[in-house]
């Protein structure tokens, strides 16, 4: 190749729609929110189910097809355990509550993070809530729970190991799309826009992998104040977005 030839690899206006199909969402802020209302953590906890009934009614009317909620990471184990409790019996009340709800508006439920050890019964709503939505073909809710991207990836890779040692895979063989496929988010694609709210601007340990290309977002509000308008907005911002995948866009190469 010449050096003036424009390189063969260049991608022209890479992404054609401006719409985010999947939109993943770090539900930040619920103890910071209740704190400086005098409230305990759990109180901020409670309201921010009530945000996450606004996002996922808001992700349906916008026409995302994917909506990830990063609701308990491996590291919030970390915290105290009356904490965790709390977080715990939310989940379970979440299930219970809305499950049949979110079955009747067409909303295929997955679950992402490691299963194994958790208590039984939240294993069995977990299940129950997958199993249940299943043949669902609206909006996907995908429930970040005991998830870690780092985790997720480590576990990818003793897979791929796993798999070469039994001989079904070559050494040669590893690459992009076998990571992804040894993934908990199997068949579901990368994040478009990534949200964080609170105004911390970090990943902790969120889709670390299927992030590469995603536009984050973050917000200044804490997110038992998130709603229809703080969505709006966010994917307002993503609009005005420019990807470009390292390649070039057409507005830039004209
Ligand atoms: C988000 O709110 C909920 C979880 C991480 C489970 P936090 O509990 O992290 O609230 P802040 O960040 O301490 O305000
Ligand atoms: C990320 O929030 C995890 C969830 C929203 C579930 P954290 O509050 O746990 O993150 P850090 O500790 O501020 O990075
Ligand atoms: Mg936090």
């Amino acid at each position: 190749m010449l050096p003036n030839d424009p390189p063969r690899w260049t991608i022209e206006a890479a992404e054609t729609t401006s719409e985010p199909s999947h939109v993943a969402i770090i539900m930040d802020g619920n103890g910071r929110w209740a704190a400086s209302r005098g409230l305990p953590r759990v109180e901020g906890h409670r309201r921010g189910v009530e945000a996450l009934r606004r996002a996922v009614e808001a992700a349906g009317k916008a026409g995302v097809q994917y909506l990830t909620v990063y609701s308990f990471s491996s590291e919030n184990w970390s915290r105290p355990q009356d904490e965790v409790m709390d977080l715990l019996n939310l989940l379970r009340m979440f299930v219970r509550r809305d499950l049949a709800e979110l079955h009747r508006s067409n909303v295929r439920v997955r679950i992402i993070g490691e299963r194994s050890g958790l208590p039984g019964d939240i294993e069995a709503l977990l299940e129950e809530a997958e199993t249940l939505t299943r043949r669902n073909d609206g909006l996907t809710l995908v429930v970040a729970f005991n998830y870690g991207g780092r985790q997720e990836i480590a576990s990818a890779a003793r897979r791929i190991a796993e798999d070469v040692a039994a001989g079904v895979l070559k050494p040669e063989e590893v690459d992009v799309a076998a990571v992804t496929a040894r993934l908990h988010t199997t068949s579901i694609p990368d994040p478009d826009l990534v949200i964080r709210t609170s105004g911390e601007r970090r990943i902790s340990n969120f889709l670390l992998w299927q992030s590469a290309y995603a536009e984050y977002v973050f917000l200044p509000i804490h997110w038992p104040d998130f709603d229809g308008a703080a969505f709006d907005a966010a994917i307002t911002e993503f609009r005005a977005r420019d990807r470009r995948y390292g390649g070039r866009t057409a507005q830039v190469s004209a």
